[in-house]
């Protein structure tokens, strides 16, 4: 069984009396272990398509199966705590807290323990990504755009969930920080089981996924 599947999903957004659509009977299904990415031009609804799918928004019409089960049975909050992590194109950091803090936050959310060392996971991570520790103790509008990427990555690999959405999540950074996040998002997937969905506009991102799609006119459709 699939773990997460979309069935015939539509969304639009209404513009006065003007309905544009923005996904068409979208029908996809995404396996644990595997990275996947999206392609599309932008204003084509990929970001509209991750919301949708973790549940941060409703669609029109059609249903979402996590494990078989409509998540809107299994109730979009509680879907999203226990399954879902984001890693948003604009970070959704709190600045005020520090890099680790913002770290522990998305630690604290979900229902599944917190690990007694949690802190020392927090920096462990971060320094992972290549925040080091005098970093990980700034505020992180003390960062730069790139820093702020990862400390939103390392946000989401803190939870303990099986589906981590990104979107584009290495817009920000150079050639080279961006192939070590891909390496981070294929171990995750080939090694920890885990489901990854990444919106990219970057074809060297996407030729190292499973499988990828391209969103064009509303449609999801498997690229070859
Ligand atoms: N709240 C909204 N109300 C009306 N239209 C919206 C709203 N949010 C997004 N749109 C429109 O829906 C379309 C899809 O938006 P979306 O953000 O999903 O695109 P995207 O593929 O993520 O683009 P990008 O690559 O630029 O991030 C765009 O034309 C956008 O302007
Ligand atoms: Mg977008």
């Amino acid at each position: 069984m699939a773990l997460l599947k979309t069935e015939k999903l539509e969304y639009f957004y209404q513009d006065g009396d003007r309905r544009r659509r923005i996904l068409k009977e979208t029908s996809v299904s995404f396996d644990k272990g595997k990275f996947y990415t999206i392609l599309g031009q932008s204003g084509s609804g990929k970001t509209t398509f991750l919301s949708l799918i973790a549940a941060l928004d409703e669609p029109k019409a059609g249903k979402i199966l996590f494990e078989g089960k409509d998540i809107k049975k299994i109730g979009y909050e509680q879907y999203r705590r226990d399954n879902i992590s984001i890693v948003f194109q604009s970070y959704n950091l709190v600045p005020y807290l520090t890099a680790m803090e913002n770290v522990l936050v998305a630690m604290s959310i979900t229902d599944n323990q917190l690990p007694d060392n949690h802190q020392e996971i927090a920096y462990n991570l971060l320094d992972y990504i290549g925040i080091d520790r005098t970093k990980a103790d700034r505020k992180v509008n003390q960062l730069s755009g790139g820093e702020q990427q990862r400390v939103a990555i390392a946000r989401a690999l803190s939870t303990n969930v099986d589906i981590i959405l990104a979107d584009e999540p290495t817009g920000n950074l150079d050639e080279e920080m961006e192939l070590e996040i891909v390496e981070i998002f294929k171990e995750l997937a080939r090694d920890h089981g885990k489901c990854v969905i990444v919106v990219t506009h970057s074809n060297d991102i996407a030729n190292q996924a499973d499988q990828t799609f391209y969103l064009k006119k509303g449609e999801l459709k498997a690229y070859e």
